[in-house]
């Protein structure tokens, strides 16, 4: 087992690239299968979310080959098993892309249901019901999706809620259905536009991603490509965040601003300075954290996916906050952890008044799941004195190299080794 080892406090300061965005990847890679041809991904993540991916693939028959750390060439050509086992999605969340991938090229797939970070109940009804009104049949048996077809036929498909998942899988099943396919009310997340726009490059023919009705022309063959995936959108947040929380001073490169606004305007309102310039945003922070209160929505509101890191730089805030979680039913599981280096923290359902205190003190926490991992090594850097993060596996799954790029910017973060101990040895 391995933990991040973390001494504070730091004012990070310096250059910060930003990798190839994790939940367009963990999309794009799942739809190369719909390709008669190689397709080559380039500013793909260096996670373990993207080897298990991969992984995945290459299980099911597909060729798949590292041209560089960050470009992969898949070619699924060979592509003779549509199951994805329970060992390999039982990781991950987007290992469910596979039944809209599978379902849009072989007419069948089999996925044990997907694991991934856990928020209360995660349903898929939506994606279910998508399929179901395109004539796939849908059954759950011995903890696996399956999903089969004849022809899948373009459909009307109004979504009962807003939903990245549902959206993405349905649009891979729907690219290459016989006739149109609307999708109303539907997710408007840059990785939903940065999927159509990879698929597009492919000769499908998707209209208005980005916009709540998708329209979807279905084609018969879709050819390889080569497509770079946009600039991760949370993990440039997440480096705002850390910036503003430690009072510090960093250039955040490879961005797209548009992306960040929502963040922006938080940042800016809890005391931070932030500038904008074409393919970077520089984040500054002289004052001390004024409190704030958000409320999570799908974009273009402010994303869940950055709410606890903004909860941990709210720790140590002039004033009490409220952080208001729309769109989990429980994304307030760190709370505990964050508590245990001093925050004041009350939640109540998906309501957290965050009371600031004038310094956390480092201590031992866990990593519940990617974000929150991501706002315990905010805290830690933040924190005074050592704080150890165990259950780093969830930082990993979405954060390439987070150890090196936040040493470059000054901190003191190691990732260390530790050995099981006595009562696991035991067991
Ligand atoms: C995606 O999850 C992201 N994961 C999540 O990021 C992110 O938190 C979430 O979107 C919201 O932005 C990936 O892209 C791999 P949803 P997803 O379907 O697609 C309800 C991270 O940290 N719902 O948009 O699973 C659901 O319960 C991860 O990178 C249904 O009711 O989320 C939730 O309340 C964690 N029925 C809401 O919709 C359905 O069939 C939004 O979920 C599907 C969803």
């Amino acid at each position: 087992m391995e933990k991040f080892v973390i001494h504070g406090p730091v004012k990070l300061t310096g250059e910060v690239e930003i990798s190839g965005a994790k939940n367009a990847a963990v999309a794009i890679i799942p739809a190369a299968i719909l390709a008669q041809g190689k397709c080559v991904v380039e500013n793909v993540p260096n996670i373990s979310d993207v080897g298990l991916l991969c992984r995945m693939l290459q299980d099911m028959g597909a060729r798949v080959r590292f041209l560089t750390n960050t470009t992969v060439e898949i070619d699924t050509t060979y592509l003779t098993n549509p199951v994805v086992p329970y060992e390999l999605a039982r990781h991950m969340r987007a290992s469910y892309y596979f039944l809209g991938a599978l379902l849009g090229r072989c007419s069948e797939a089999s996925v044990s249901m997907p694991g991934g970070c856990c928020f209360g109940v995660r349903p898929i009804d939506q994606h279910i019901k998508g399929f179901e009104a395109m004539g796939a049949k849908v059954s759950i048996d011995g903890g696996m999706i399956n999903a089969r077809c004849d022809t899948l036929f373009g459909a009307h498909i109004y979504f009962d809620v807003v939903s990245v998942g549902a959206t993405i899988n349905v649009m891979l099943a729907a690219v290459r259905a016989k006739g149109i396919t609307i999708l109303e009310n539907a997710a408007k997340e840059p990785h939903i536009v940065d999927l159509a726009n990879f698929l597009n490059s492919m000769g499908a023919d998707i209209r208005g991603a980005g916009t709540d009705v998708i329209k979807i022309h279905g084609v018969d063959m879709l050819h390889g490509t080569t497509y770079s995936i946009v600039p991760d959108q949370i993990e440039a947040g997440t480096y705002m965040v850390a910036a503003a929380a430690t009072g510090g001073d960093v250039l955040i490169r490879n961005v797209i601003p548009k992306h960040l606004e929502s963040i922006t305007e938080k940042l800016e309102k809890s005391g931070a300075l932030v500038v904008e310039y074409d393919d970077a945003v520089r984040v500054t922070r002289k004052g001390p954290v004024e409190k704030i209160n958000l409320k999570t929505m799908p974009h273009p509101g402010f994303p869940t996916d950055m709410q606890p890191q903004m909860t941990a730089m709210l720790t140590i805030a002039n004033g009490a906050s409220i952080v208001t979680e729309g769109v989990w039913d429980n994304r307030f599981r760190y709370v505990d952890e964050l508590r245990r280096l001093g925050a004041q923290i009350s939640v109540d359902g998906k309501v957290a008044v965050v009371q600031g205190v004038p310094k956390l003190t480092g201590a031992p926490v866990k990593a519940t799941d990617l974000r929150a991992g991501a706002a315990m090594i905010i805290a830690g850097l933040i924190a005074e004195g050592k704080t150890e993060i165990e259950d780093i596996y969830h930082i990993e799954r979405g954060y390439e190299d987070i150890v090196g790029k936040l040493n470059r910017l000054g901190a003191d973060i190691r990732r260390v080794s530790i050995p099981d101990s006595p009562l696991v040895q035991a067991l």
